[in-house]
C-alpha cells in the first residue's frame, strides 16, 4: 500500500479498516486455537468435539458410493434443489420420529451441516442489537454467529436437570423491561455441549409454554439426542409445539461430520425463507453427499450403527468418569446420559483460561468454561470431552489433568501463606453458585 492510499490499514493487515462493522467479534475462539496444539500426538485431547468415526465401517461408506456413482453419476455430480434431495428429506422424517418428531418433508431443509443451519437462521431474524436467549454456557460457534450478526447473547442460567424456567422467565421481564428486542432462544435441551445435562421434560413443557406466551421463537439445537447411554431421554422440544419451534438435525454425531449434512425443520413460512438462504449462499448443499447418505440410510442398518456409537460412547463417558472420581474426588462434575461432555467445576481460586497453558504442557488439553459464555463467565469450569480419545488415553488424560490443577492449588497455597490446604474454597456443585452467573 503507497502513501497515498484511501485505506489505513497497519502493518499487520492493509485492508484492516475496510472490513464490515459485524466482523469485529470474529477472531479464533479458544477451541479453535486449542486444535494446532492437542492434534500433537503426544497430548491428550479431551478438547474437541470430534465424533470417534472409525467406529464407523468404511465400507458402509464406500458402498454406498459405488452404488451412487454406477446408478445416479449424473445427478450425484450436478447441482440439485436448494432445499435438498427428496428422497433424503423423506429419510429425514424416520430419523427424526425416533425423537418423536412428526413432520412433513416439505418443511425439511438440507444444510451443509447442521453449523450452517445456525447461520441462516442467524440471517434471518437477527439484527445489530437483537439479544438471542440461551443457556449459560452454550454452543461456542453458535455464539460465534450470533455475535457476527451482531446480537447480544443473554446467558439464562442451567442446573442439573437444564435450563431453569424461573430464570428465563426473570430474564425475559429485564429485558423487556429494558426495551430489549428478543428474537428467540437458542437451546440444546438434549446431552447439552458443553453442560452435558438434559432439559427434563416437565421444563420443557413450561420452557415451551413461556416462549409461546411472550412470543419468543425457540431454536432447538439437537445434534446428541440419539446418543443416549442408557435409558431415552425426553422427546424433543418441536414433538410438544410445531409453529414455536425451528428444530436442527445432523448427520455429524450419527454418522459422520465429513459429509456436511444438517437439516433444519421449520414452520412454512420460516422454510421458504430458510431455502432462500440457502440457494443465496450455497445454490444447493451437495448432490453427493445427500445421495451417498440417502444410499447408506436405505441399504445400512443405521439404527444399528447409532447403537455402536453408543456404546463406544458410553464406555469413555465411564473411563473419565471413573478417572475423576479417582483422581479429583473432591470436584464436581456433570454425569451426561449421553452425548460428548462432561462439565467439571474447579475449586473457586482456580481460573481454567489462565491454567491451559501449563495442562499442554503437561500434556492434555481441554476446553476453558470460558468459551462457552458471551461474558466473563466460566473461569471456574472446564469442559472436557470424552468423544474421541480411547479409554486409556482418557485415564491418562485426567491423570495428567490432576496433576495439573493439584499444581496450581499448592502454587496457590505457597503464595497465600496459609499453609491450609483447607483454605481453598472447593466447589459446591458443577455449577457456579448464582452469584456468579
Ligand atoms: C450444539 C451443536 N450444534 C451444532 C453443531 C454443528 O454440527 P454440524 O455442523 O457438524 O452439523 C455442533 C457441533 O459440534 C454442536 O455441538
Amino acid at each position: 500500500m503507497n502513501e497515498s492510499s484511501p485505506t489505513l490499514g497497519n502493518n499487520l493487515d492493509p485492508w484492516y479498516d475496510s472490513y464490515a462493522a459485524r466482523t469485529s467479534g470474529l477472531a479464533a475462539s479458544e477451541v479453535r486455537a486449542l486444535f494446532a496444539v492437542a492434534s500433537r500426538p503426544e497430548v491428550v485431547s479431551l478438547a474437541g468435539g470430534m465424533p470417534y468415526v472409525s467406529a464407523l465401517p468404511r465400507e458402509l461408506v464406500t458402498g454406498a458410493m459405488d452404488k451412487v456413482m454406477a446408478e445416479q453419476g449424473p445427478v450425484a455430480l450436478q447441482y440439485g434443489s436448494g432445499q435438498g434431495v427428496p428422497m433424503l428429506r423423506e429419510q429425514i422424517l424416520e430419523v427424526m420420529a425416533l425423537e418423536g418428531i412428526r413432520g412433513s418433508a416439505d418443511d425439511v431443509v438440507v444444510t451443509t451441516g447442521s453449523q450452517h443451519a445456525l447461520e441462516l437462521f442467524s440471517k434471518l431474524f437477527i439484527d445489530p442489537g437483537d439479544v438471542v436467549i440461551a443457556e449459560g454456557p452454550s454452543y461456542v460457534t453458535a455464539m460465534v454467529i450470533f455475535n457476527s450478526y451482531q446480537a447480544d447473547v443473554d446467558h439464562v442460567p442451567m442446573d442439573e436437570h437444564g435450563l431453569i424456567p424461573g430464570a428465563l422467565r426473570e430474564h425475559i421481564a429485564r429485558l423487556k423491561a429494558a426495551g430489549r428486542r428478543i428474537k428467540f432462544l437458542y437451546t440444546i435441551p438434549t446431552f447439552h455441549n458443553p453442560a452435558g445435562v438434559t432439559l427434563t421434560w416437565e421444563r420443557r413443557l413450561e420452557i415451551l409454554e413461556i416462549c409461546k406466551r411472550e412470543g419468543i421463537l425457540v431454536l432447538e439445537d439437537n445434534p446428541y439426542g440419539l446418543l443416549y447411554f442408557g435409558d431415552r431421554p425426553p422427546a424433543a422440544m418441536r414433538s410438544i409445539e410445531e409453529e414455536g419451534v425451528v428444530y436442527l438435525g445432523t448427520f455429524s454425531k450419527t454418522l459422520a461430520p465429513g459429509f456436511r449434512l444438517g437439516w433444519a425443520l421449520a414452520p412454512h413460512a420460516i422454510r421458504e425463507k430458510l431455502i432462500l438462504a440457502n440457494e443465496a449462499a450455497v445454490l444447493s448443499p451437495s448432490s453427493f453427499t445427500q445421495l451417498v447418505v440417502s444410499e447408506y440410510l436405505s441399504q445400512a442398518d443405521w439404527r444399528g450403527q447409532i447403537d455402536t456409537f453408543r456404546g463406544v460412547y458410553c464406555e469413555r463417558k465411564e473411563a473419565m468418569l471413573s478417572a475423576l472420581q479417582e483422581h479429583l474426588p473432591e470436584l464436581s462434575w456433570t454425569n451426561p446420559n449421553g452425548g460428548f461432555y462432561v462439565w467439571l467445576t474447579l475449586p473457586e481460586t482456580l481460573d481454567s483460561k489462565a491454567m491451559l497453558p501449563r495442562a499442554v504442557k503437561e500434556l492434555v488439553a481441554y476446553t476453558p468454561g470460558t468459551a462457552f459464555y458471551a461474558d466473563d463467565n466460566g473461569r471456574q469450569n472446564i469442559r472436557l470431552s470424552f468423544c474421541y480419545p480411547t479409554p486409556e488415553q482418557i485415564r491418562v488424560g485426567i491423570r495428567r489433568l490432576a496433576n495439573v490443577i493439584g499444581g496450581e492449588l499448592d502454587l496457590l497455597e505457597t503464595f497465600a501463606g496459609t499453609g491450609q490446604l483447607n483454605s481453598i474454597r472447593m466447589p459446591r456443585g458443577a455449577f457456579p453458585p448464582s452469584d456468579l452467573r
